[in-house]
């Protein structure tokens, strides 16, 4: 939540600061069932330094929890970033994907929109073809330009390499400097009109870019 609280389609999916801590469950729930999954590899990147994980809680101003964290420091690795990556699935392997629960107070509209057209374009991009999916990426903003997540993405990258498979992920705006470094080539724009700011009627054209990467 730390890396995606400011997007705007986390914020318009997700448009209240109550639907927004449900929305926390439903990570970690999904997080529990993702690391079952043996189609999903969950990935983290963790610092297990005991003065980053001051400096980090300091940061974070929450002194009570830094305070009663302290206790197990040495044993309380800091998430830095996390990733998730799908396995190829073929159409023979009759895999379904958990679900998400989405909290209450969802706007369910927004989210099918967008789901629906991150769909379709993969299937543009790589029609049936089975490919590595990188669905998830993020780094707590503390820790960012240092490496984390070019660890996380080359995890994947190896993978493809070692299968001679695809890989393929929707980026957002912010991120496509580190993909295109790792060797992913854009290969089509995906947009939603949805509001960006409830209470000024703003909207903005929300985009993401699917990207490919071809061992
Ligand atoms: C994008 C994100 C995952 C990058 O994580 P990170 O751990 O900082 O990435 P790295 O340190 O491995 O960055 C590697 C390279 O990617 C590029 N890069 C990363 N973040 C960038 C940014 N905000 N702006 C421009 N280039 C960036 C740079 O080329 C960087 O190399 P450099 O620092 O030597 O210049 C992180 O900023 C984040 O979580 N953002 C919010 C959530 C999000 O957009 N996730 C991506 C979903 S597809």
């Amino acid at each position: 939540m730390a890396a995606f609280e400011s997007n705007t389609m986390l914020r318009a999916q997700f448009p209240t600061a109550t639907v927004r801590e449900a929305l926390k469950h439903s990570i970690e729930k999904k997080a529990y069932a993702d690391i079952l999954d043996p189609q999903i590899t969950v990935l983290v990147v963790k610092d297990v330094s005991v003065k980053a994980f001051m400096e980090h809680e300091a940061d974070q101003r929450q002194p009570k929890q830094a305070v009663d964290a302290l206790g197990d420091a040495d044993h309380a690795p800091r998430i830095v970033s996390f990733a998730k990556w799908t396995h190829p699935v073929g159409i023979e392997d009759e895999y379904e994907e958990l679900a998400w629960i989405w909290p209450e107070g969802t706007d369910m509209k927004i989210l099918e929109d967008w789901t629906k057209q991150t769909q379709e374009t993969a299937k543009k991009v790589l029609g049936s073809e089975p490919a590595y999916k990188l669905s998830f990426v993020g780094t707590d903003p503390v820790y960012t330009r240092r490496g984390a997540a070019s660890l996380l993405v080359q995890w994947g990258i190896a993978q493809c390499q070692q299968h001679g498979k695809p890989g393929y992920l929707e980026s957002t705006l912010e991120a496509v400097r580190l993909y295109e470094k790792h060797g992913f080539e854009a290969a089509a724009r995906i947009e939603l009109d949805i509001e960006s700011d409830e209470k000024l009627g703003e909207r903005e054209q929300y985009a993401e870019i699917g990207f490919i990467y071809r061992p």
